[in-house]
């Protein structure tokens, strides 16, 4: 338990910006866990404060990783507060996770190192800052891990999304919550493009199925508790500052080395189409959800109203064949790739997505913009300048 949680009920009542700066000096800095003291709650009250008039404050977990530091950014840059929180796992090189974690440092975002399963850091979180909203990204990703670690989806997307939830339900005010779920749970669905609408229920994979389920989840905590529940169903998002078991990063270091690289192919030699959308893209709709949240309705752990449960997909309309991928890939690395073309295995991969985006442009004003080519333009630059020279000295950004 964090050194702040006796402190008097009264603070509850002081407006936020009181709360924020007064609460450092009344609580002790002695704490045995990673987290805490007086300096980590300033550092904390400091990265929470918005820096305009009506900004949000906004807990960004999974922070360091690919979609939330691009979003911690951009909440960051037009005046918003942000905390994060990632645990820093080793899925994959967690170097890349500090790396972002260090470019958000130094624009003054603070990541906090801690587990969302973490209920005493979660509760002094939401003690410490009377959050908007939470924009909730952490968890564990990719299709195929799940044959490897299977565990470690129902402690990232399960347990831990459960236990952010119960945080976020007891909080006041109580925050909205935005948070990532997938297309993957289209699952093995073939009517094409994948709507709201359209049944989730054969999933492909465990990854799938953790975030089918995490879409129950949440809709059990809206309905009980009153929570603003907005999940955004990702359609594989790629760009600059990317994650390396994705395809088109690990296609981009094997080509670079001369390795071979291996494309699947589905029923029939059909060639897998993905529905690739551009990191600015996801942002520019997660920062809309976050600004068209209602709010949540329940105060003290109890429901006050009904609240919105909403799901949008958040895709670019346009899918393109992995081959098509590799031969762009080439282009802008001026290399061949080695190909080794293989019948697709069973092991949670479906064989194409595809987004209709109709409900998100009504209701976010989403609209993507940057296509395959350019998306991929950007990624090979930033991968080219990132791998060339040691993290600390690029002088890149975001975007
Ligand atoms: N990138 C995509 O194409 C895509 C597609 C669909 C859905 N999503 C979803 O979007 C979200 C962000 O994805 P991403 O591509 O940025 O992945 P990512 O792996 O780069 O980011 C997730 C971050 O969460 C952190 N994390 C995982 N478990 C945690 C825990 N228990 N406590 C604290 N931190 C934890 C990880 O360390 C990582 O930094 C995820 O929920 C993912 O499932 C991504």
């Amino acid at each position: 338990m964090g050194p702040l949680s006796h402190r008097p009920n009264c603070l509850l009542s002081l407006r936020p910006i009181l709360r924020l700066h007064l609460l450092p000096f009344l609580s002790s800095s002695s704490s045995t866990a990673s987290w805490g003291g007086l300096h980590w709650e300033r550092q904390i009250g400091s990265s929470a404060t918005p820096r305009r008039n009506s900004g949000l404050s906004v807990l960004v977990t999974g922070a360091a990783g690919f979609v939330g530091s691009h979003c911690s950014l951009a909440l960051h840059k037009r005046g918003d507060g942000v905390v994060g929180l990632d645990n820093f796992n080793p899925y994959y090189d967690p170097s890349l996770k500090k790396a972002r974690s260090a470019l958000l440092s130094s624009h003054s975002i603070f990541v906090i190192d801690g587990d969302i399963n973490d209920a005493n850091l979660l509760s002094k979180l939401f003690d410490l800052v009377p959050f908007s909203h939470v924009l909730h990204l952490a968890a564990q990703a990719g299709v195929r891990y799940a044959i490897e670690n299977p565990s470690s989806y129902v402690h990232s997307n399960i347990a831990g999304l459960v236990s952010l939830l119960e945080a976020v339900k007891s909080a006041d005010p109580q925050p909205a919550v935005v948070w990532a779920s997938s297309s993957s749970v289209y699952g093995l669905n073939d009517k094409v493009p994948f709507s709201e609408s359209d049944q989730t229920d054969s999933p492909a994979s465990l990854y799938a199925a953790t975030k089918k389920a995490g879409e129950e989840i949440t809709h059990t905590y809206n309905h009980i508790y009153g929570l603003s529940i907005t999940g955004l169903r990702f359609f594989t998002v790629y760009g600059p500052w990317g994650r390396p078991d994705m395809a088109y990063f690990s296609f981009t270091k094997a080509i670079l080395a001369g390795k071979p690289i291996t494309i699947y192919h589905g029923r029939d030699r059909v060639d897998l189409a993905r529905d690739f959308t551009y990191i600015d893209d996801i942002v520019r709709g997660c920062l809309a959800s976050l600004d068209t949240a209602g709010k949540s309705t329940g105060s003290g752990g109890k429901k006050r109203g009904p609240a919105p449960y909403r799901i949008f997909n958040l895709g670019n309309t346009s899918p393109v064949t992995v081959p098509t991928l590799v031969s762009i890939l080439e282009r802008y690395l001026k290399a061949k790739a080695k190909k080794n073309v293989v019948e697709m295995p069973g092991n949670g991969d479906v064989p194409f997505t595809h987004a209709n985006i109709t409900l998100a442009m009504e209701e976010l004003g989403y609209k993507p913009t940057t296509n395959l080519e350019t998306g991929l333009k950007k990624f090979v630059k930033w991968y080219l300048a990132y791998y060339r020279n040691p993290p600390r000295q690029i002088k890149t950004h975001f975007g």
